[in-house]
């Protein structure tokens, strides 16, 4: 993304052009960043050439999903819903890790017949529910346990997911009995360790912390792991001032793992391959200046992109056309909803702007569409991916006729 003439444009298309063309609010995904990201992240772990599975809750694109595919990508999935747009797009079920603390007998028996590659449990209750289903089936069914390593991610606490208090996977203890009981179970077969302590990580040293403990309960467990799944989280920078993860750090914390464990590692990377591809063009619906706050009202709102209301996250904003006229006021961003964390930033500083300007809202390609909802009955964006001059429309526009 980049001012071209002044103009904001992603690959070679100009912002004000999708927002003649197709309206706004519009998601806008970069191909060209999407094949940037994948290749990265490949050559950044490809001495051990993990398999890496997208974590499909981050975006739920499948014409997208059907792109990433292309590159050699699995799927992590967390609902039946999930498994069956990985399918749809083509993903090769030998790829695909079924994760989730509740899974249903119904989704269970899906990921069964769908011979995936793992069911990542995370109790005994599961377990057992797996066992009982494979059985009925006469079938051994691949599993894996999520273990949860207390371990403090450094991130936001809404999506730190590694900590004892946390719902997720099973303490050392249970992990261990699990396994013991795994061995002993003639319809399941253990074969993957899983772990995944949160999102949006930027430290590498909570990762290589995990890893340790890892380790421990691998050769403590004294049982042989064809994967170990070291889930996703892998942090982006969304302002100048966040570096993202260093990856090859984590990739010498890997390595050094992997001297004394004989193991595939499994990746389920979602914000790391999409969040930068994304952009949200919104038109300025009003201006409403008093003593108190000037705000700057968006035709883009809470249930486009949500990760403002639900975590305080901060998007960068930019304006599509640069005039370079500063104003001297603080604005508030917000949405036209019914509530008040309905409101994306606040800016000062920033360009001087009138009614019916359009603004874009940085890095949403992971978990900003996936979050949308209908709420105070708004139909959900476009979405369109842009290849160098080249647009296709991903997603339609929902109509209104759709929802009432
Ligand atoms: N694997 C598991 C088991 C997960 O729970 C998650 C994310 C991932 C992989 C992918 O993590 P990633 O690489 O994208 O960080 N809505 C929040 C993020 C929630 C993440 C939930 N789990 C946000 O907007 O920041």
């Amino acid at each position: 993304m980049k001012y071209i003439n002044k103009n904001l444009s992603i690959e070679k298309v100009k912002f004000s052009n999708i927002a003649k063309k197709f309206g706004t609010p519009t998601y806008c995904y970069s191909y060209g960043q999407l094949k940037e990201n994948i290749n990265t992240f490949k050559k950044s772990f490809n001495s051990f050439s993990p398999l890496i599975c997208f974590a499909i809750k981050s975006n739920t694109n499948v014409n997208l999903i059907r792109e990433i595919k292309k590159f050699g990508l699995g799927a992590d999935v967390v609902s039946m819903g999930e498994l069956m747009l990985a399918l749809k797009a083509g993903i090769d079920p030998k790829k695909i890790v079924f994760s989730g603390v509740g899974k249903t007998s119904n989704e269970i028996r899906y990921a069964i017949d769908k011979k995936i590659l793992l069911i990542n449990a995370e109790s005994k209750s599961e377990i057992r529910e797996i066992e009982k289903i494979s059985k009925s089936k006469k079938k051994i069914v691949n599993i894996g346990i999520r273990l949860n390593p207390n371990t403090d991610a450094k991130t936001l606490k809404q999506i730190s997911t590694g900590k004892k208090e946390n719902k997720f996977g099973v303490s050392e203890k249970t992990f261990i009995e699990l396994v013991n009981y795994s061995k002993l179970s003639k319809n399941i077969n253990l074969k993957c360790l899983s772990v995944h302590i949160g999102s949006q990580i930027l430290d590498y040293k909570p990762y290589e912390k995990m890893l340790k403990v890892v380790d421990r309960i691998v050769k403590k467990s004294n049982y042989k792991f064809d994967f170990i799944d070291l889930g996703g989280g892998m942090g982006i920078s969304y302002e100048k001032s966040n570096k993202k993860l260093n990856y090859q750090k984590y990739n010498i914390a890997i390595k050094k793992f992997l001297k004394s464990n004989d193991c595939k590692i499994i990746f389920e990377p979602g914000r790391s391959i999409v969040g930068n591809i994304g952009s949200l063009i919104s038109k300025v619906i009003y201006i409403k200046e008093s003593n108190k706050k000037n705000f700057i009202i968006l035709d883009a709102a809470m249930n486009d992109l949500m990760r403002p209301a639900l975590y305080g996250a901060n998007h960068k904003t930019l304006p599509v056309v640069k005039t370079n006229q500063i104003s001297k006021k603080v604005y508030e961003f917000v949405g036209p909803i019914c509530e008040s964390t309905d409101k994306f930033t606040t800016l000062k500083h920033f360009q001087k702007l009138k009614e019916k300007d359009l603004v874009v809202m940085c890095d949403v390609g992971a978990y900003g569409m996936s979050l949308s909802s209908n709420y105070n009955l708004r139909p959900k964006p476009t979405e369109i991916s842009v290849k160098g001059s080249k647009i296709n429309v991903i997603k339609k526009r929902q109509k209104l006729e759709e929802l009432i």
